[in-house]
């Protein structure tokens, strides 16, 4: 069975069941870091997606680069219970998904320098003025992201709200070597994440970049350049809202 989301086929195939797998990362330690040698068995790249949504994304990246391990995350149980799902049945010993903060993770259970990449796909723009602070790419924020990358590692971030995206592309050279990106991903023409599809459908622009990290700087002078730097505080536009619910 091919299964489709607004007729774009969900990546990789759902297996006999005696194949499935757990993809469920359900504890984070007490103490200290996570532990991806122990959680997959092996040592390799690590890939993270923050707020992944359903997984698609990282679904498709789990069956097509097999020498990459793979931890997605988001706070929404819902949409985690489906990603484990359409993981657990491709049989993705690869992946695991995990309900909880991406900033928390990242603060907390990341050890330093030790992901290839990093993904964000669409953060909520947060329409309610109350909200603001909900917003996920900050200075605080890229500082966690580049104390987690390894050197040369990447953070990819993608979305179609105009406002956010002023504030990210002028954000993002301050901690990366940062590159704009144009078109669509050669490898999903039609979008990389439930969300990409729906936006295309509605025909929104989709705005995105990749930022490398070239150096480790002193972390403590990251985080005291980062203290002088504005938070995202653009005006959301409610038209938008509508499409999060979709998402
Ligand atoms: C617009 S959706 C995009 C989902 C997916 N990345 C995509 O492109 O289809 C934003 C997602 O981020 C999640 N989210 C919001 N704030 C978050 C946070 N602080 N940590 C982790 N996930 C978060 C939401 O639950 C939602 O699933």
């Amino acid at each position: 069975m091919i299964e489709k989301e607004f007729g774009v086929p969900f990546p990789g195939q759902i297996l006999d069941p005696t194949q499935w797998v757990q993809t469920a990362l359900k504890k984070f330690p007490e103490d200290g870091f996570l532990d991806f040698t122990a959680i997959f068995g092996r040592q390799a790249p690590i890939v993270i997606d923050l707020g992944c949504g359903n997984g698609r994304f990282l679904i498709q990246s789990a069956c097509s680069r097999p020498e990459f391990d793979h931890l997605g995350i988001d706070v929404l149980p819902v949409v985690i219970r489906y990603a484990r799902k359409r993981g657990n049945q491709r049989g993705l010993r690869n992946l695991r998904f995990a309900v909880g903060g991406a900033y928390e993770l990242l603060n907390r259970y990341i050890e330093a320098a030790s992901v290839q990449e990093i993904h964000c796909y669409h953060p909520q723009p947060y329409y309610d003025p109350k909200d603001v602070s909900k917003r996920l790419i900050t200075p605080q924020f890229l500082t966690l992201v580049v104390r987690s990358l390894k050197l040369g590692g990447i953070f990819t971030i993608q979305t179609d709200h105009p406002g956010y995206w002023e504030y990210i592309k002028n954000i993002m050279p301050i901690f990366f070597d940062w590159k704009e990106l144009t078109g669509t991903w050669p490898d999903s023409p039609r979008g990389r994440t439930r969300r990409e599809i729906i936006a295309r459908s509605k025909k929104l622009p989709i705005f995105r970049g990749i930022g490398t990290l070239l150096s480790i700087g002193n972390l403590d002078e990251i985080s005291e350049r980062a203290s002088q730097l504005k938070p995202p505080l653009f005006n959301a536009d409610r038209r938008l809202q509508e499409l999060d619910r979709l998402a």
